[in-house]
């Protein structure tokens, strides 16, 4: 269970999130929705150790990791891939997916490239490939492997659909589903609202860095769509 209770985060006198408070079961999927400057990207890095809270804890079943730097958190299986895919594009897919690999005992590693190419077909004949050179969705599909090489019990995903076509965002989903359905946890950052709503159990919308709406998805589904109809 991730636990967040009343976070707050600051960049000097910004105010990026004000009592922010939600939760993640074991194996759960949870969508933070919410439009550009909401507060989205700045929970996920406080979540993950990337940037500190100014109140408020996260705690991550018994242990409390607020404030904990970013790589022991991703120790502790819980792993944060970041808007704007951030692949190292000089270094091929493989490097890449080596890159995430390092929790993993180095006898694990070939069968988890497979497990990830597996989960995202495409990348297979892309292995010797620049990093760079991929298309958008096959350098969101890299970094999302990246993050599951060292085996996380959650995942968290900063808007893995921003940039792509529809029918490359849906493969990306794909995935996700797949992942999710083998049990890991999955928070879900998105501005695509009904594609969020297709893969998760419940939501939490922010509004100008505090919780508007939160509930389980099929309660909210209407409300939540009809909101961004607008
Ligand atoms: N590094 C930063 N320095 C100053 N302000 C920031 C920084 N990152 C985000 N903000 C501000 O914090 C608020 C929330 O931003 P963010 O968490 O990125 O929202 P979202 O991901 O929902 O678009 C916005 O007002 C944004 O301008
Ligand atoms: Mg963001």
């Amino acid at each position: 269970m991730l636990r967040v209770t009343d976070l707050n985060v600051s960049y000097g006198k910004i105010r990026a999130l004000r009592g922010v408070s939600m939760s993640i079961p074991d194996g759960g999927s949870v969508a933070v929705l919410g439009p550009n400057g909401a507060g989205k990207t700045s929970l996920l890095r406080a979540i993950s150790g990337q940037i500190k809270p100014t109140g408020g804890s996260v705690t991550w079943g018994e242990d409390d990791i607020t404030g904990r730097p970013a790589y022991k958190v991703v120790r502790s299986g819980l792993v944060h891939v970041p808007e704007g895919r951030d692949v190292i594009a000089p270094l091929s897919v493989y490097e890449n997916l080596l890159m995430g690999a390092y929790s993993v005992g180095r006898q694990g590693v070939a069968d988890r490239v497979e497990e990830m190419l597996e989960l995202f077909p495409s990348l297979r004949r892309r292995l010797k490939i620049a990093s760079g050179r991929l298309s958008g969705g096959e350098q969101q599909m890299l970094a999302i492997a990246r993050g599951l090489m060292s085996n996380p019990r959650l995942i968290a995903i900063d808007e893995p659909s921003m940039g792509l076509a529809p029918t490359v965002a849906n493969d990306v989903l794909n995935g996700l589903r797949k992942v999710h359905a083998a049990g890991t946890a999955v928070l879900l950052v998105e501005q695509n609202a009904a594609l969020a709503l297709r893969l998760v159990q419940d939501i939490v919308v922010l509004s100008r860095g505090e919780v508007a709406v939160a509930g389980p998805a099929k309660d909210l589904e209407a409300e939540v769509l009809a909101s961004y109809a607008n």
